[in-house]
């Protein structure tokens, strides 16, 4: 018998997908459909998804015509160790990735013969955990004679909307990649065509998050920054909203940066004498002013791309506000996607609307994937390899990119 922790969120997710995506296939109407490179048009391609680059195991199954079969993620719990220690991620890995795989199969009613590829996540990510589900991807492309398809992580993040919105972002967009791992502005000009608009210059905004929930005590099983969220929405009579801020640093420049925010956090934590020595309120009040702070970077860089170009007649004493160049016209990017573990935060969508509404930009559809989506995932992999179906390949000597640029896909 299976016995593995599989969230029912999870199989309740996939189930509407599989309703909801069968009948929004006809109006997918993207040059990066993947059923239009399908081989026939009655039989979609069916393609198992693998994910390791972190501590969640991972994988699902998803058809060329866009319904996800299944998408199952085994989690770990590094809590009692405060942080993903590399070795036991991928030691559970390790054991959690068989089961996770033919738990994926069982919930798409589906054998190993009716794959038609693997797709992998190649990196970036940790080395020891990525190279668990790169072996396992090998193995099953090998044993079952299939072509395997390597897939970029954060690609994987920025191309989910594209399977799950009714009406998918066209190219070029804007995507906010915000994750354990990065924080990224990127102008997506195709499939596998970022450029990089803005990164950060130390800290990723996910582990700030993590080390602030931390700080603050805040328990946590999972995602320390999901708990710090639903810390932050946990209001009472004593909250003074606004009580407490904290600067934004980067404001007006072409890149982000966490580590001074989370500096400042630790100390004011340490001034109060520690968590420990804080009410509930108190520590409220912080993880709110952090919030609130870590987004305003992510606000402000938004606006600085899209916000429209002002007449420069007549303008010339007046202070123009700074813009990061994409190349092309604010006002051709339509669509904005904010993907990666991060962009599950509530808080955040509300304030990146605000942001785009703010810099009258109403015209902008602004999509985030299903949080489910949000989180690693193996569905965003195997989606992926849809759209890579050209890529496939039977070459197994490609090994795990723990380092690995987006534009260099
Ligand atoms: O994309 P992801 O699942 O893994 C990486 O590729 O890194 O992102 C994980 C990050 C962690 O830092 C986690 O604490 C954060 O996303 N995260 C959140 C929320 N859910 C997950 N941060 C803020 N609010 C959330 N609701
Ligand atoms: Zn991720």
């Amino acid at each position: 018998m299976l016995k593995q922790r599989i969230p029912p969120s999870t199989r309740h997710q996939a189930r509407r997908f599989q309703q909801r995506h069968s009948l929004a296939q006809a109006a997918y109407t993207s040059s990066a459909s993947p059923s239009s490179s399908s081989s026939s048009a009655s039989k979609p391609r069916i393609i198992l998804g693998i994910e390791s680059s972190c501590d969640d195991s991972c994988a699902s199954v998803v058809t060329s015509d866009k319904r996800i079969l299944s998408s199952i993620v085994t989690r770990q719990d590094h809590s009692h160790t405060h942080g993903i220690h590399p070795l036991v991620a991928a030691l559970n890995h390790h054991s959690n990735i068989p089961t996770t795989i033919a738990s994926a199969l069982a919930h798409a009613n589906l054998t190993h013969t009716d794959i038609d590829a693997v797709a992998v996540t190649q990196g970036p990510g940790m080395n020891s955990s990525l190279g668990v589900g790169l072996t396992a991807a090998k193995t099953l492309a090998a044993l079952l004679d299939k072509p395997i398809i390597y897939v970029h992580h954060m690609q994987a993040h920025a191309l989910t909307p594209l399977l799950t919105e009714q009406i998918p972002p066209r190219f070029p967009f804007l995507t906010l990649l915000v994750s354990g791992g990065h924080t990224l502005l990127v102008l997506a000009r195709g499939v596998s065509e970022f450029q990089i608009l803005a990164t950060t210059t130390d800290d990723s905004i996910g582990d700030a998050f993590d080390k602030v929930a931390r700080d603050l005590a805040i328990p946590w099983a999972h995602a320390p920054g999901a708990a710090l969220e639903s810390f932050c929405a946990q209001s009472s009579d004593a909250a003074q909203p606004d009580a407490l801020s904290f600067p934004v640093p980067q404001k007006g420049k072409t890149s982000f940066s966490y580590s001074g925010l989370k500096s400042a956090v630790t100390r004011h934590v340490q001034h109060q004498g520690g968590p420990s020595a804080m009410t509930d309120e108190q520590r409220r009040q912080v993880a709110q002013a952090f919030q609130a702070a870590a987004c305003a970077q992510l606000e402000d860089k938004l606006a600085m791309a899209l916000r429209p170009t002002t007449a420069t007649t007549g303008a010339a004493s007046r202070r123009v506000p700074p813009r990061i160049d994409m190349g092309v016209d604010p006002l051709s990017i339509k669509s904005v996607v904010c993907s990666g573990g991060v962009a599950a935060n509530a808080f955040l969508r509300t304030r990146l609307r605000t942001a785009l509404d703010g810099i009258d930009r109403r015209d902008v559809q602004l999509s985030f994937p299903p949080l489910a989506l949000c989180t690693d995932n193996a569905a965003m992999i195997a989606f992926a390899g849809h759209l890579l179906w050209h890529q496939r390949t039977n070459d197994y000597t490609r090994n795990s990119r723990a380092k690995w640029s987006v534009e260099d896909i």
